[in-house]
């Protein structure tokens, strides 16, 4: 019986697709949760002959091969968003929670927006997420674009704070409301079974912390955040919870930009700081933004290991630099819910092209880490040793990373000082380290 039990475990994850009714037995061990972010919607989206007037997000540009589910110049259609979430609901991956780290409103001009637009986003977005997702968790993080001015975000209450804290309401605690409406961020527990652990999500608003926030320069604690994330960690070691981080602008440097790092660098070094000291009871930190498919790993004074860290890339293809756009992802991370450690990925793709061609948005699955990358789960040990084979020249774990950082987006290899600025940004996250190994290698 004992020896079966064992052959059963080692064997139900590659079998569930087969036999979903065993799911049931590994739901004990795994826990999952969906990563979704960056939809940027675009309701202004419409197939027409004139193409540079498929989306306003476009700028007057031709779309480049507009069809129903989008275009790689264009912000996401509603139809994209509806269809990313439905695959969801159809999916047989069975979720406790999901996280949502931001960014709702489309790319346009602080004149073609406002405050009221804003606000109506975040309620359509939330409410199309509950109507496809009714039972499901779902714990928010504001983007940078879910301002008025974009990226603009205030240290003392807004009316951005307060409607999304009314929208929230339905996943969210009091006490995470509270702080919500105060600088746009909060905790709050999950526990797997009553008896488990505590897990704690902290959503941070490192909106405060964004280069462009002209609001929040020269201050040394936007918001109060710093001293209340410090607080609420060193209660959780306390009390013996675990901690995921969740946020829309990551911790590190840009991997695309030499020297730079996305949000201002003195809050980036106090962060940095605060997640090693804090590392014993950090499990893992989830960011979008950059619109990439990128990890980062976190390492201490002793360039230990200590950290690991996803950003997902975007629900929206818009190419937000000139040299490439992505197509649409999401993911869902498995964990073990008596330790919340992260055990593997599995990241969901739609190829854009190919579902505009055929009218009919075809998710598929686009890779599972562990398997992809011959790691054995995503603790930041097993980060490490992928990391250290990105570096070597020609890695073939290299080329597979950079296909997905832009989501199977058609792209030269990234090599020279592409590769250099990639594996420089996912080996180092605070400012001395990082620009050593910049310096040295560019
Ligand atoms: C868009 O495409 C049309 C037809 O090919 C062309 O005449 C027009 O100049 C293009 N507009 C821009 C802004 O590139
Ligand atoms: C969200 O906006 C879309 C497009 O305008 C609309 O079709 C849909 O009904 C809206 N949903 C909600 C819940 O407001
Ligand atoms: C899928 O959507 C339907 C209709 O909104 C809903 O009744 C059902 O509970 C959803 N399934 C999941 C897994 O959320
Ligand atoms: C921030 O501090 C610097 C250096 O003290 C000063 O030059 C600058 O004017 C300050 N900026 C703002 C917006 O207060
Ligand atoms: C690390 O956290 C402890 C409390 O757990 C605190 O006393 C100490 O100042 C922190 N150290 C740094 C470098 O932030
Ligand atoms: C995406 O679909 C297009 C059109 O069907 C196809 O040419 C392309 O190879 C596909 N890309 C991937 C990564 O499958
Ligand atoms: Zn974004
Ligand atoms: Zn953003």
């Amino acid at each position: 019986m004992g020896g079966v039990w064992v052959w059963l475990l080692a064997i139900a994850p590659l079998v569930v697709h087969a036999f979903p009714r065993w799911d049931t037995r590994t739901i004990d061990v795994t826990g999952k949760f969906w990563h979704v972010t960056d939809l940027h919607v675009d309701f202004s989206y419409r197939l027409t002959e004139d193409h540079t007037k498929v989306c306003l997000t476009s700028k007057g540009e031709n779309a480049s091969n507009p069809g129903v589910f989008g275009d790689f110049l264009c912000d996401s259609p509603y139809q994209l968003i509806l269809s990313a979430f439905q695959h969801i609901n159809k999916s047989e991956q069975k979720a406790n929670f999901m996280i949502w780290t931001g960014d709702s409103m489309p790319h346009l001009p602080v004149n073609d927006l406002s405050t009221k637009m804003v606000i109506d986003m975040i309620g359509n977005m939330t409410t199309t997420i509950r109507t496809l997702l009714p039972d499901l968790l779902v714990y928010p993080a504001f983007g940078n674009h879910d301002y008025w001015p974009q990226d603009q975000f205030p240290v003392a209450g807004s009316e951005v704070y307060t409607a999304a804290a009314e929208f929230w309401k339905p996943w969210l605690n009091d006490d995470a409301l509270y702080t919500l409406r105060k600088g746009g961020y909060y905790s709050q527990i999950y526990r797997s079974s009553p008896s488990a652990q505590p897990l704690r999500i902290i959503s941070l608003n490192t909106n405060l912390y964004y280069g462009p926030n002209k609001v929040t320069i020269n201050m040394t604690d936007p918001a109060g955040q710093f001293e209340w994330l410090e607080d609420t960690l060193y209660a959780s070691r306390q009390h013996k919870e675990k901690v995921y981080i969740i946020a829309h602008v990551p911790i590190g440097f840009l991997p695309y930009f030499a020297f730079t790092s996305a949000i201002q660098k003195p809050f980036n070094e106090r962060l940095v700081t605060i997640f090693r000291n804090y590392s014993d009871v950090l499990a893992g930190q989830f960011y979008g933004h950059i619109h990439r498919d990128s990890i980062m790993v976190l390492l201490n004074e002793k360039e230990n290991p200590v950290g690991s860290v996803f950003i997902a890339p975007s629900v929206t293809p818009i190419r937000p630099y000139e040299e490439s756009g992505n197509n649409p992802g999401f993911r869902i991370y498995h964990y073990d819910s008596n330790t919340y450690n992260l055990l593997d990925l599995w990241h969901y793709y739609l190829n854009l092209t190919d579902a505009n061609l055929k009218e009919e948005a075809i998710w598929k699955l686009e890779y599972i880490m562990t398997e992809i990358y011959k790691i054995k789960d995503l603790q930041p040990d097993s980060m490490e040793d992928l990391v250290k084979r990105f570096a070597k020249p020609d890695s073939l774990e290299f080329k597979t990373y950079y296909k997905n950082h832009v989501v199977q987006y058609e792209l030269e290899d990234c090599v020279g000082r592409c590769k250099v600025l990639q594996v420089c940004s996912v080996q180092y996250l605070d400012s001395d380290s990082y620009f050593k190994c910049a310096q040295e290698n560019l």
